[in-house]
């Protein structure tokens, strides 16, 4: 480097001025916020940087790695990952990225290894991420180059709730258990229903969307209210009828949040959902529903099977009851690559295991009906942002402002009625709250 040269800083500035705008961008005591959010590239940025760098992000189930060296790849945010079950049963994640000169260091999905090397230059790592050797050592050895310098990029704390992998890449983020919170009071209700635990079962589809990710979160963490529009004609031609009594659903039926995690659900009709009209399917909830109501409590055994859906902040959703399970991962602000999975109960018969699989591929998997429903409301929903003026328009997402209520049992933020947008608006309360927060400390609870 010459005198004059100033090193050079591969970190791209921080975007100041929109982080300033934030505030402008989502307000939701009025329920508006900036399109924008969906569209700029700046602001993008910052979401990997301030969210997917930072919070517990949804690696994988513990049954698709139950043995040594079982592997599954994955990503965070735009980090590709790795997660191994390690020779004394822990899991550990790293970085899918050589640290010689970057390659990826593992191609394949899900299997077994004993150890993974680099097709570059022939570095190899144990499944705990320790580079054991390379092609050319001795010329390494020469040199006195040390080995233990130079693992594999370990995931700063991984952890699992009930047989869900997760994992952060910030030292400084708090357990996973207070990441949760209240909400896993709710995730009782999906994950132990029986104490026997749950499972992936039948691989994982992968698709993409031309879409912003968070329209699939902010949908499954609130909106029912689409579904009787978008998916009508889809329920009529499968079950030759309209979604199943959706209409009845503002009665005994609520939005909850924590921390901008969000379930909607309604308690009067259980095995409603389960598989849009599987006939097995629905006998299978009603039977277990007593089980259900002496582990957990009678409300929870009603939230089993009914028209419910619910998204863990920033990006894994499901629909409880159907049991179809994904995980909207960034690609840009304007696509996604979508991992879908079917969870299902260890105990259940293995006919009712394969009526959830099909139930998940005939509705949302990229064959699925309700999925080409709803796939292309949100590619449409971000690409209009396209336009330099429609990109100055607020969205609206107002309704139920001050539905708010006291629950005597259910936990976190309550809102009365199916029909609202209270868990929207928490989860971009929330999103807007990572973004704004420099440190974990800033964040309030909500
Ligand atoms: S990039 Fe992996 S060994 Fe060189
Ligand atoms: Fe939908």
């Amino acid at each position: 480097m010459c005198k004059n040269e100033k090193p050079i800083n591969f970190k791209p500035p921080r975007q100041k001025a929109a982080l300033d705008d934030l505030d402008q961008y989502v307000n939701m005591a009025e329920g508006r916020m900036s399109r924008k959010v969906f569209w700029e590239r700046d602001i993008y940025e910052q979401e990997l940087e301030k969210i997917f760098a930072r919070v517990w992000l949804f690696l994988g189930h513990v049954s698709q790695i139950p043995k040594a060296g079982d592997y599954v790849t994955t990503s965070m945010g735009e980090d590709d990952v790795l997660v191994v079950r390690q020779k004394d049963g822990a899991i550990k994640a790293f970085l899918n990225t050589c640290p010689h000169r970057g390659n990826r260091v593992c191609f394949s999905e899900v299997g077994n290894a004993r150890g993974f090397i680099c097709n570059y230059h022939g570095w190899s790592f144990g499944i705990d991420g320790a580079l054991r050797g390379m092609h050319e050592s001795g010329a390494y050895e020469a040199s006195g180059f040390d080995k233990s310098q130079h693992g594999l990029h370990e995931v700063a704390q991984v952890d699992s709730y009930k047989g869900l992998i997760f994992g952060t890449l910030d030292p400084a983020a708090p357990p996973l258990k207070e990441y949760l919170g209240d909400f896993a009071w709710y995730l009782d209700t999906l994950l132990d229903m029986d104490g026997e635990g749950t499972e992936f079962i039948g691989g994982c589809v992968r698709s993409v969307m031309k879409c912003n990710w968070k329209f699939g979160a902010e949908n499954f963490a609130g909106d029912v209210m689409h579904a009787g529009w978008t998916h009508d004609s889809g329920a009529k031609a499968m079950l030759g009828g309209a979604v199943p009594e959706l209409d009845k659903c503002a009665g005994d039926s609520y939005h909850v949040n924590v921390n901008g995690h969000g379930w909607e659900f309604n308690l009067d009709k259980v095995g409603n959902s389960a598989t849009f009209g599987d006939k097995e399917v629905r006998r299978y909830i009603h039977e277990i529903q007593p089980k259900v109501a002496e582990r957990l409590g009678h409300t929870r055994s009603m939230m089993i099977g009914s028209i419910s859906s619910a998204t863990v902040f920033p990006n894994m959703s499901f629909l409880p009851g159907q049991n179809t399970f994904r995980v909207w991962q960034p690609r840009g602000p304007d696509e996604i690559e979508l991992h879908t999975w079917t969870l299902v109960n260890k105990s259940a018969p293995e006919e009712i295991k394969e009526r959830y699989r099909r139930g998940t591929m005939i509705t949302f998997s990229p064959s699925g009906v309700f999925e080409m429903d709803d796939g292309e409301n949100f590619e449409y929903s971000t690409r209009s942002n396209r336009g330099r003026v429609t990109r100055e328009q607020d969205l609206f997402l107002g309704l139920g402002i001050g539905t708010r209520i006291e629950h005597p049992e259910l936990p976190g933020n309550v809102f009365q009625g199916q029909i609202n947008e209270a868990n929207q608006r928490a989860y971009y309360q929330r999103w807007l709250d990572f973004m704004k927060a420099e440190s974990w400390d800033e964040l309030p609870q909500r």
